[in-house]
């Protein structure tokens, strides 16, 4: 993929540079033959100085027309590049992912030897992952920069396709009652009800639940029919309000599973504490993956999952891993000065 991307930015710019390079040659060229003829005519007196003044002047301006019209052709041909990608996103056929399963209750989820490698990549980003969790428990997935927890997440959304298996309930399905936020949420330019409610719009009506779920994340002073955003010369929220708010849309839909990919990132390690606290004991009897850099907050769950470069370092309770003295240990003295 990156190399795809690589290739396509490297044709784009090899593009950009043959066409500056042949705009600037017809400027010298054209602009040099003009006025050698101007002069030439002057000279032999067949026109005045005044109109080879005039001449010389309409020169410029046409030349500065004609940059115009070909860096305008410049970008229009780049604008065609995101265009297709445009209608090849059109072309997309909206409704639930093939072999879909919404049916039943969900029951247990278990990871068999998954693994996967990002297209045009030579290293895997996660490596013979295996782990199952039961319904109801909250698991926090926590492992430095890069160890694959997003990509797991990813996994577990059904949107990515690994190798190895990944079975609902003991059956090969995708699972679509799942709710997600990444670490990469769109920020909305729409007021704070269609922020929420975008996740589930059928539901677009029920105000006393947007409201509670709002002020659950601490944003229950925002009017509801509030415009965000610069686009609509509406309100522009802070960082972690925004989080807050793309939080209050994945817990909408009132799903069985939820997965939280630092979903808090942007506030502060006590507040982040207390929103975690407050997603365990709202989403009694659902299935929660939280992942978080942060210890304080991981130890609230029901059961750790550690990754180290794409492979499950260790999993246990927060006991458990304190008491193996292994990877989770190490980052936890890392941050114990915050906690202290
Ligand atoms: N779209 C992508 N294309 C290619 N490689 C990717 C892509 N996304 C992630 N990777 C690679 O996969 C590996 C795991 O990335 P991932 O985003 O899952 O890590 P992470 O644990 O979520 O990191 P962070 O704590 O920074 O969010 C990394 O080596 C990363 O470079
Ligand atoms: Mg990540």
């Amino acid at each position: 993929m990156q190399k795809t991307i690589c290739k396509e930015l490297l044709e784009l710019y090899n593009t950009h540079f043959k066409l500056d390079l042949l705009i600037e040659s017809f400027r010298v060229i054209g602009y040099g033959l003009g006025t050698l003829l101007s002069v030439v005519f002057f000279s032999m007196g067949a026109i005045s100085i005044t109109s080879l003044g005039a001449c010389l002047k309409s020169f410029g301006s046409l030349q500065t027309t004609y940059d115009l019209f070909l860096n305008n052709l410049n970008s229009m041909q780049e604008s065609y590049l995101f265009f297709n990608d445009y209608l090849a996103f059109m072309k997309v056929k909206e409704g639930p992912p093939q072999n879909c399963h919404t049916a039943d209750t969900f029951d247990s989820v278990a990871a068999e030897h998954l693994s996967f490698k990002y297209p045009n990549q030579t290293k895997n980003a996660l490596h013979d992952i295996s782990f199952s969790v039961k319904q109801g428990e909250k698991i926090a997935i926590v492992g430095e920069n890069g160890s694959g927890k997003t990509t797991l997440c990813k996994i577990l959304a059904n949107l990515y396709s690994p190798t190895g298996k990944i079975l609902w309930n003991g059956l090969p399905y995708n699972r679509c009652s799942v709710s997600a936020l990444f670490q990469d949420y769109v920020k909305y330019c729409a007021t704070v009800k269609l922020n929420v409610v975008l996740s589930d719009i059928k539901n677009i009506d029920k105000d006393a639940q947007i409201s509670k779920i709002l002020s659950e994340n601490g944003l229950g002073k925002l009017p509801l029919d509030l415009k965000l955003g610069k686009e609509l010369d509406g309100t522009e929220l802070s960082e972690g309000q925004w989080q807050r708010l793309a939080l209050s849309r994945a817990e909408f839909p009132n799903s069985e599973i939820l997965i939280f990919d630092e979903p808090t990132a942007a506030v502060d390690a006590v507040a982040e504490r207390e929103l975690f606290e407050k997603l365990i004991s709202n989403s009694d009897g659902k299935t929660l993956f939280l992942v978080t850099h942060r210890i304080g907050s991981a130890r609230l769950a029901d059961r750790i999952i550690v990754l180290e470069h794409g492979k499950i370092a260790e999993t246990g309770t927060h006991e458990q891993l304190m008491s193996n003295r292994g990877k989770y240990y190490e980052m936890f003295n890392a941050q114990a000065k915050w906690y202290a």
